[in-house]
């Protein structure tokens, strides 16, 4: 028996490597892409999430776009273009999709593949998780039939956006609120662990021999470093993406706790985060919080699934 994966995502640099990622890696088979707005508006992430497959030569994949407004807030000004570019790839040289969304109904289309699916389901989250709370809103009969359910996103210590918060959940809290009150019980792959492994410049190095892959992803990672050295002085950045599907691929590549996790709707300072309790106190579990990974192994592992899927693209 295999694994089905389903993403939900707002492509973005680290979203196009973990999406890479997912497609490279044999025994696990991506049934479905949702996006989501939030690193890009919903027009540029799904536009992003089509030509991306059709690049790496995976029109099979279907793809149904999904909510860009907010579950119950107006879209805030993220201020965050910088990170991704205006376009969620950094202005890359990829041309248009010439295929189309399966549909505009990300929750239906999420519930359909779940219910259908004949191996156990893996829905990996590494966007805000808007579409998710109108999936478990709208088809709450799936949510048993999830066989587990990884996020990037969250922050059990410190956060990205704010001291506190991290991007995925600020962007949308009162649907991060939502998600982890659902019985979803999420793997949370949050800024603790994905903060904690550097993927240096120098790893990317192969790229340059790598054909057209490499010219992509050499474009879009050149950028993300820029933006991450300017930000913390150091030619890195953080995979978060690709570390969330790590988890969803490789059960177990990580050590977990179990949790009660719950969002920050409200405060002045602390919008947006994650508030996990790891006492557990009351005896009620909706979580995992992800702590640690093994950096090298996580490299060996992302470097060597890349190249196997360069050598397929002329
Ligand atoms: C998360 O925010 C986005 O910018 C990334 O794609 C990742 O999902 C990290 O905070
Ligand atoms: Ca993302």
């Amino acid at each position: 028996m295999g694994r089905a994966i389903l993403i939900d995502t707002d492509p973005g640099i680290d979203d196009a490597v973990a999406i890479a990622l997912a497609l490279a890696v044999p025994d696990v088979e991506v049934i479905g892409i949702t996006t989501v707005g939030g690193n890009s508006g919903l027009q540029y992430t799904t536009r992003n999430a089509l030509r991306l497959l059709e690049f790496f030569g995976r029109t099979d994949v279907p793809v149904a776009s999904g909510y860009d407004e907010p579950y119950a807030r107006p879209k805030m000004e993220t201020g965050y273009e910088p990170v991704h570019g205006h376009d969620g790839l950094a202005g890359v040289n990829l041309p248009e999709p010439t295929t189309k969304v399966v549909s505009t109904d990300a929750p239906a289309f999420l519930a359909e593949k779940i219910r259908i699916s004949p191996d156990p389901v893996t829905l990996v989250a590494i966007g805000p998780l808007t579409n998710i709370a109108h999936l478990v809103d709208q088809h709450p009969d799936v949510i048993p039939m999830i066989d587990r359910f990884v996020i990037m996103g969250g922050a059990a210590r410190t956060g990205n956006v704010t001291p506190v918060a991290e991007f995925n959940i600020w962007h949308d809290p009162e649907a991060a609120k939502r998600v982890f009150a659902s019985g979803l019980k999420p793997v949370m792959v949050g800024l603790d662990v994905t903060h904690s492994v550097k993927t240096y410049e120098n790893l990317w190095e192969w790229l340059s021999g790598a054909g057209r892959f490499g010219e992509v992803f050499g474009h879009i990672l050149g950028s993300y470093t820029d933006f991450y050295s300017s930000f913390y002085g150091e030619r890195m950045t953080h995979q978060h993406d690709a570390l969330a599907m790590a988890e969803a691929i490789w059960p177990g590549i990580m050590t977990l706790e179990d949790a009660f996790i719950d969002v920050e709707c409200q405060g002045e300072l602390t919008l947006g985060m994650t508030v996990t309790d790891t006492r557990l106190r009351q005896g009620v579990v909706n979580g995992q919080v992800a702590w640690t990974i093994d950096g090298d192994v996580f490299h060996e592992r992302l470097m060597s699934a890349l190249s196997n899927l360069a050598a397929t693209i002329n």
